[in-house]
């Protein structure tokens, strides 16, 4: 069913699998938009990279299927991480992604973004509570924002919080364009190319048909760590999915819109190919937890099509992300014991911007430069138990599942990362696992890691 407006008649390049074994400065493993950016990146710099993609193209899973949203107005934020961090800090989470956007947005094809207003917007005095004390925020912090009730949208909003000249792309083109980038500058860039095997002390990934990548540095950029290898990174995130719907539409909205209330709604224009299309999104909760998630499209369709008044819409696709406990991604070095192992996962919804300060951290790490939010985003910051309790829910629903699956769901395929039991997806026709994420298709193949190898499917 997973069927993305940003995978509409796009030119994705395809290139071979990995049949040799090289050698290299920088191997990176995850071709979305992270792991392209980062090669960019290094490449430019001179670095010998290397970047493999398990999956027939780069940019065709959480990249482009996201929303393409490119902006430092990060739903209801800045309030909640003035409660994690110092002001200092969390200006600092601003800065870079408003610094990272505007150094890509230099580059970036003219033809994959457009320059936007990104709005927060409540319908209930709670949501115009929520939206004050994100205001009071951002001038506390010196965010630039301003509060209104003037919005395209056909209803009355009881407050939003505009922030101007902010971003949306095309995402698929976005990050084409930037591998195109990486490629001109020598990095060698491999599809249909999983990894199975790290070697951390070796120095050295296996990918499915055994080949060899020896490198000096690695960087997982797959969305969800590969392996949990130290700092028990799988258990500190937890996994949520949200649905998406385009339908064509007669005009372009000149901002890009999200609610605040506590089943949010996301809403902006596109065009593409000439046609402007209505992009509406919501509904997101754990990954693996519903078994219908059909409903949740249906319901959505229902609500786009009455409040906007659009046709039944033809795009349909869901996101996954994975989320720290407190709100910022984990970007660096994965553990103080493994100095060459580098990682950006836990992006939030917020995986556009967030992939750009990755590559701009990881290049500055393994240039040995220094980037103002490296500590900010450091795998090992020692924020773990200041936020126990949120952090236990997560790791607290990892093992009643691992638990509960295998009582209740005899039938569902064991998921090939720790043996959690997955749920059939009705909605995607997806085996989903609810532990940390991983996503098989029908025929059992891997679509969304950590797990890396097939499900064993009963004939
Ligand atoms: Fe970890 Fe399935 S994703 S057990």
């Amino acid at each position: 069913m997973q069927n993305s407006l940003w995978l509409k008649d796009v030119e994705i390049p395809t290139f071979s699998t990995l049949s040799n074994s090289l050698d290299c400065d920088v191997c990176i493993v995850g071709g979305g938009l992270s792991g392209i950016y980062t090669a960019y990146l290094l490449a430019k710099k001179g670095m010998k990279v290397v970047l493999l993609e398990a999956k027939p193209a780069f940019a065709i899973g959480t990249t482009g299927h996201s929303t393409g949203k490119l902006t430092p107005q990060h739903g209801v934020v800045y309030s909640k991480l003035l409660k994690y961090f110092s002001a200092e800090d969390v200006f600092t989470y601003y800065e870079a992604n408003r610094n990272a956007i505007e150094s890509a947005l230099q580059v970036a094809s003219e033809d994959s973004f457009e320059r936007v207003d990104s709005y927060l917007y409540a319908t209930t005095i709670p949501g115009k509570q929520t939206i004050e004390k994100e205001l009071y925020a951002y001038n506390e912090l010196n965010i630039p924002g301003v509060e209104t009730t003037e919005t395209e949208l056909p209803f009355d909003v009881t407050s939003a919080l505009k922030m101007e000249d902010t971003a949306q792309i095309h995402p698929t083109k976005f990050a084409t364009h930037f591998l195109k980038l990486a490629i001109d500058n020598e990095a060698a860039v491999y599809t249909n190319s999983r990894v199975t095997k790290v070697e951390i002390d070796e120095k050295f990934v296996l990918t499915d048909n055994d080949s060899k990548v020896t490198f000096k540095k690695l960087v997982l950029c797959t969305h969800y760590p590969i392996e949990s290898i130290k700092g028990l990174i799988t258990t500190k995130l937890s996994i949520d999915r949200s649905y998406l719907l385009a339908s064509e539409t007669t005009e372009l909205l000149k901002g890009q819109y999200l609610s605040v209330e506590e089943s949010s709604r996301t809403i902006r224009t596109a065009s593409i190919g000439g046609t402007p299309y209505f992009i509406y999104g919501g509904k997101s909760h754990i990954a693996g937890e519903v078994e219908d998630t059909q409903s949740y499209y249906e319901s959505l369709k229902e609500e786009m099509v009455e409040t906007f008044n659009l046709p039944e819409p033809p795009f349909l696709w869901s996101a996954q992300d994975p989320n720290t406990p407190d709100l910022v991604p984990y970007i660096g070095q994965i553990s103080e014991d493994t100095p060459d192992l580098y990682i950006a996962t836990g992006y939030r919804k917020w995986g556009l911007s967030n992939s750009l300060v990755a590559g701009e951290i990881l290049s500055s790490l393994i240039t040995h430069e220094s980037h103002k939010a490296t500590h900010l985003y450091s795998p090992t910051r020692d924020q773990f138990g200041k936020n126990f309790l949120r952090g236990l829910s997560t790791i607290g629903f990892v093992t009643a599942n691992l638990a509960e699956g295998y009582l209740t769901r005899m039938e569902a395929p064991k998921c090939t990362h720790l043996g959690c039991k997955t749920r059939w997806n009705d909605g995607d026709e997806t085996w989903d696992c609810p532990c940390h994420g991983s996503r098989f298709d029908k025929d059992g193949n891997v679509i969304e890691g950590p797990a890396v190898y097939p499900l064993k499917l009963k004939k």
